[in-house]
């Protein structure tokens, strides 16, 4: 299996590096040419617009190099647009031209699987997850609802595959199955209704839908996996598997090759899986980039505008703060939380002390003999530098004398994998992390395990101690109804957004709403994995805010298969507005040191698909609402024209104070100027539940800040679906900072409309 997740560390950095450069390399290199809105005139003349780029390439390109005057893609169905070899100067030169909205380097995406670690290498697919989705039978869903993932391919051979029960294919579906030597027609079928490749510049493989990393089928069958009975990971939870939205279609978008995901590929997905007749695109990767240089952010945004809800992950640069990304408002942004299963493994060593560490493995030591132990120095090279040896890194390690030995290493910022050591005949790894050693990883027949510092240093004092330190590693046990759970995993990013990329200096501090909406599962999910290796598994596991996104994909489209005409914005606001902030013990949800979670942490809460078929009343959003966002956040008319493809106009007091007026389902303000006036938002709420409704306003509000609602009570009947209220908000402490709150609408019976807050309060 490729070993895709070594690259991403220097993904981002290479992004911006790209972005900031100021060189002057004219080497010409693949660029995205975007150019807003496909008008629906013009649909019919997909060839005329093809002659007009390269027309419009033809100005720009020095006909002595008339071979780059062609198109990598073209993109053409809900947006316009073209990939193409550019210089860079050619680049700035199109990016002046009229209807071109922006041009950017073509770049590498990030997966959001658990942090970019060697020993992550890809294994996994989806039980049953939260004791909420057994309510389902109440409800008779349509199996009408399509899921695009955009992803890694798939594994069509996997049983959460299967089509059994299946009616005919919608007849809107206007995708394809794409062959390749190695996917046949067959391998669709009225489950996996489609399946796309792109350009992946393969070196030493055909361009294929088939997964060879394990990341797509892992989202695809926790998205929409069909029922199957006794999945397990070589007999680790054991139980049905099945995704979100079993009764769901699959169409699979793979964007990447064996080693990369490439921006200019994930544009041409969003126009063909839009123009296939998906509803829900589920896209468990990105990129950090200013919202019209980002391909996800662009691509989503004509999804919406078609009627498409985009899902994405939050991304696993967490714990940090301002680590978010994919949090433009059309987008449904999702961060990671742990499930109510956990997985110990036990190290014990010489002297009869045991620790409990986590990870995956089926270890085959067993209690009846040890090995010998080894830290830091003792494996290194002579040559190597202390603090490497302590951490295992940068090639500090003697091979030779890791042979036979259990090794163990203090995490740095280069940590060995677990493959280095198999490679080099360990006995087992022993690793030494505070923040991964709640992340549960899988290595299969690997003795592996990670233990926090405490554990950590009580063993190295053991090994310092000992003349010949022993240990063994015991296989994996499964600890059910783990308690508490969920809690927020320490990978997941937080809000409020990163403050790089921004165009305008001026707004580079804007943060408004970017936090993630929801959480859901995203550590050691078990779901479809590519087979792999002698005894390969068909189920296991993965971490990752990549694998949180595909519950909510799933979650989404169990709430459209039973009220299929609610737009991307209700379902959205259906999901946050009954989130949970409870665990399993009724304590509020905690993050990984142990702290109430906060907003940015994790959005509106935990998914609770169940409630969310009936949160009583929902924020709408609308294309409208969004283009102001774009003319409040500091793009120019016409820009915002050129990718409207309308008469819109932003409106002249644009300012990026009045984003907090958006009609989203949360509220968040970047500014509070302390002891100023106060900051009104309005919002508008449409009735989804009785016909006669009336909810009264509830707030929970930090000391610091003083917030009012009014109306206090919201009253819906036959003739009023929608109305109305305010909120304001005051500073009144001497204190800055962020404070986080929260208004719950009761109406007095099952209903709890609740919507959170983030107030930064400044001097
Ligand atoms: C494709 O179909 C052919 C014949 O129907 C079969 O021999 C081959 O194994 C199939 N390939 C795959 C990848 O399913
Ligand atoms: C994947 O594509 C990239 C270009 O996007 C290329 O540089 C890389 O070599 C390809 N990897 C493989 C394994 O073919
Ligand atoms: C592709 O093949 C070449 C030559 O066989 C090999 O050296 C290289 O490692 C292969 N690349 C990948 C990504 O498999
Ligand atoms: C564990 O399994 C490996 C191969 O999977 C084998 O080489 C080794 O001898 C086994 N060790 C024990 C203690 O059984
Ligand atoms: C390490 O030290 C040994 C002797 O102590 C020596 O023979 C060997 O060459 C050294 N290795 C390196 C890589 O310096
Ligand atoms: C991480 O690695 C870089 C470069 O190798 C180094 O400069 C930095 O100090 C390291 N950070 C930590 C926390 O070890
Ligand atoms: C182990 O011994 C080394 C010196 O040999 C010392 O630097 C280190 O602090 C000791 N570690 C522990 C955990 O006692
Ligand atoms: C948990 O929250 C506390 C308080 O907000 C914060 O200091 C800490 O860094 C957070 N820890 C993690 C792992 O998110
Ligand atoms: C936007 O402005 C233009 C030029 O001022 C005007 O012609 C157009 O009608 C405006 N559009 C809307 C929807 O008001
Ligand atoms: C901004 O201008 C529009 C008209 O273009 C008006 O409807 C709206 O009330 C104004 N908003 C504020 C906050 O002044
Ligand atoms: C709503 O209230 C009105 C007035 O009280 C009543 O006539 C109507 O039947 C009620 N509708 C429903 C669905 O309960």
């Amino acid at each position: 299996m490729a070993s895709l997740l070594q690259l991403l560390p220097f993904i981002c950095l290479h992004l911006l590096i790209v972005i900031a450069s100021t060189s002057s390399n004219q080497t010409p290199k693949p660029y995205i040419v975007y150019m807003g809105s496909s008008s629906k005139t013009e649909n019919g003349d997909v060839e005329d617009t093809e002659l007009a780029h390269l027309q419009l390439l033809s100005t720009i390109i020095p006909s002595e190099e008339s071979e780059r005057i062609s198109l990598i893609h073209h993109y053409k169905h809900a947006f316009k647009g073209f990939a193409a070899m550019l210089a860079e100067k050619e680049a700035l030169a199109l990016s002046g031209h009229e209807g071109v909205v922006s041009v950017f380097p073509n770049s590498l995406l990030q997966l959001h699987t658990t942090r970019s670690w060697d020993f992550l290498e890809a294994e996994g697919a989806k039980k049953k997850s939260r004791s909420t989705w057994s309510h389902r039978k109440n409800y008779k869903p349509s199996s009408d609802v399509i899921i695009g993932v955009i992803d890694t391919g798939v594994w069509p051979e996997s049983p959460s595959f299967n089509d059994k029960g299946f009616g005919k294919i919608p007849s809107r579906w206007k995708g394809v199955c794409m062959e390749s030597p190695d996917f046949n027609k067959s391998n669709c079928n009225r489950k996996l209704i489609g399946a796309r490749y792109y350009d992946n510049t393969n070196q030493n493989a055909t361009d294929s839908s088939r997964d060879y990393i394990g990341h797509g089928t892992h989202t695809a069958s926790t998205a929409a996996g069909a029922h199957v009975g006794n999945a397990n990971y070589y007999g680790l939870a054991k139980g049905k598997a099945r995704g979100g939205s079993p009764s769901s279609r699959l169409a699979i978008y793979n964007i990447c090759n064996q080693t990369d995901c490439s921006t200019s590929n994930i544009l041409k997905a969003f126009d063909d899986a839009i123009h296939d007749g998906v509803d829900i695109l589920s896209l468990s990767l990105g990129i950090e980039a200013p919202y019209l240089q980002d391909p996800v952010a662009i691509g989503a945004f004509h999804a919406e505008e078609n009627g498409v809800m985009v899902i994405a992950s939050a991304g696993n640069s967490g714990p940090l703060p301002s680590t978010a990304i994919n949090t433009a408002p059309w987008i449904s942004t999702v961060g990671a939380s742990t499930i109510d299963r956990t997985f110990v493994s036990t190290v014990l060593l010489g002297n009869g002390k045991a620790f409990q560490g986590s990870g995956i493995s089926l270890s085959n030591l067993s209690h009846s003999k040890t090995y010998p132990l080894a830290f830091g120095k003792d494996i290194a090279t002579n040559l190597s530098v202390v603090s490497q040896a302590r951490s295992c890194s940068g090639g500090s390690l003697d091979p030779r004398k890791i042979a036979g030995r259990i090794a163990v290493c203090i995490t740095s910022n280069s940590t060995v994998s677990y493959e280095t050591m198999i490679l080099a005949k360990a006995k087992g790894y022993i690793l030494v992390d505070e923040v991964f050693k709640a992340v549960p990883f899988s290595t299969g027949l690997f003795p592996f395990v990670i233990v926090g510092n405490s554990q950590g240093f009580q063993i190295i004092n053991y090994i310092n101690s000992t003349k010949n330190p022993t240990a063994t590693i015991l296989p994996t046990v499964e600890v059910p109804r783990y308690k508490p759970a969920p809690i927020v995993a320490s990978f997941s990013s937080r809000g409020p957004g990163p403050l790089t990329g921004n165009i305008l200096k001026v707004l580079s501090c804007l943060v408004n709403l970017r936090l993630p909406d929801v959480t859901a599962p995203g550590v050691a999910i078990l779901a479809a994995i590519v087979p792999f290796g002698e005894k390969p598994a068909d189920y296991g596991f993965m971490s990752g805010t990549s694998m949180s996104c595909p519950h909510v994909s799933g979650a989404a489209a169990f709430i459209k298969s039973v009220h299929p005409t609610w737009t991307s914005s209700m379902i959205k606001s259906a999901l946050m507005t009954t989130a949970s902030v409870y665990d399993n013990i009724g304590k509020p949800l905690k993050n990984d040191s142990g702290y109430y979670a906060n907003p940015h942490e994790m959005g509106a809460g935990e998914i609770s698909p169940h409630n969310a078929l009936n949160p009583g009343f929902v924020f709408e959003t609308t294309t409208k609402d969004y283009l102001r966002f774009l003319c409040y956040y500091g793009y120019s008319n016409k820009i915002i024209k050129a990718m409207s493809n309308t008469n819109f106009n932003c409106s002249k007091n644009s300012s990026h104070k009045l984003i907090s007026n958006i009609n989203y389902p949360s509220i968040s303000i970047s500014k509070l100027d302390r002891h100023k006036v106060a900051t009104i938002v309005k919002r508008t709420v449409t009735n989804v539940g009785s016909v006669n409704a009336t909810y009264a306003a509830n707030v929970q509000a930090p000391s610091g800040l003083a917030v009012n609602v009014y109306p206090k009570k919201i009253e819906f009947s036959e003739n009023k679906k929608k109305d109305s209220f305010k909120v304001s908000f005051k500073s009144k402490g001497p204190d800055s900072g962020y404070n986080f709150g929260s208004i719950t609408w009761w109406d007095g019976q099952d209903n709890h409309v609740r919507m959170v807050f983030a107030v930064n309060i400044v001097q």
